[in-house]
């Protein structure tokens, strides 16, 4: 379970985040939707270990994330994948030795068992037949694929998903949220999910909750957050948002 209690963050001027609680149970999706600049981001790289609060807690699984050292750090992130925003490949590097770093990081693996690992990563995402590839060379939608199989390659308990379809066609979304899913379906994956999209809530949350002024302003299920009547969820998840 990812716990955050009463979290206070100041950067720079601003008190970004001001009594943030949030928690995620083992097995589902939590979808963190909210306006641009509200600290979305911000609350994922306090999952990790990224950014400490000011004030208020951070746990995973009952550990206290701020007060880790450098090599619990390195343990948590091993047992927790990240997305970037379009994937955030390596351009130099193939889309198979992208997908192979957090191995390299975490673990001193021969080499077969990496190439193994990635292949069998690769094969999840649908993107086996790009192994070789180079970032330059493909699409959105592929970097997005080959940035989940990066983030699922050390096989973790947790993803945290940064607007997992920025900048994709419907279609391919959708497909992108279909494997979102599959990912906690299948490999029962918790998942923390940023996202403006209704679709993407929709389609692979569990929870809704949506941030305004440092904290969460309304959560719910999915169901109870389509039919809300609060302002912000009809704003994020009303028949006009997309
Ligand atoms: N390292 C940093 N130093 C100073 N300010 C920062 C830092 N990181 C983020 N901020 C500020 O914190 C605020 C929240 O940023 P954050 O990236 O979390 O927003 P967000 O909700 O993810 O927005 P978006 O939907 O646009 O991605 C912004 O005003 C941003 O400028
Ligand atoms: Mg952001």
């Amino acid at each position: 379970m990812i716990e955050l209690h009463d979290v206070h963050k100041r950067l720079g001027t601003r008190e970004i985040l001001r009594g943030l609680t949030l928690k995620v149970p083992k097995g589902m999706n939590f979808v963190l939707m909210g306006p641009s600049g509200t600290g979305k981001s911000v609350t994922l790289k306090h999952v990790i270990g990224i950014f400490k609060p000011d004030r208020g807690t951070v746990h995973v699984d009952g550990q206290d994330v701020p007060s880790m050292d450098n090599q619990q750090l390195m343990a948590l992130r091993k047992r927790m994948g990240y997305l970037f925003q379009n994937g955030a490949l390596i351009n130099w590097l193939t889309v198979a030795e992208n997908v192979a770093l957090p191995l390299k990081e975490h673990s001193r693996l021969p080499r077969s068992e990496v190439d193994d690992r990635v292949h069998q990563v690769l094969g999840m995402v649908g993107m086996d037949h790009a192994a070789q590839q180079f970032p330059p060379s493909i699409s959105g939608g592929m970097k997005l694929r080959a940035g989940l199989a990066r983030a699922l390659v050390t096989n973790p308990e947790y993803v945290l998903y940064d607007e997992p379809n920025a900048g994709l066609d419907p279609i391919i979304s959708h497909q992108i949220h279909e494997l979102i899913a599959e990912v906690r379906d299948r490999l029962s994956v918790t998942g923390l999910i940023v996202t403006h999209s209704r679709a993407c809530a929709v389609q692979c949350g569990d929870r809704i909750g949506i941030l305004e002024a440092g904290k969460l302003a309304v959560e719910g299920s999915v169901d109870e957050m389509v039919r809300s009547e609060h302002p912000l969820a009809k704003a994020f998840l009303g028949g006009g948002a997309d």
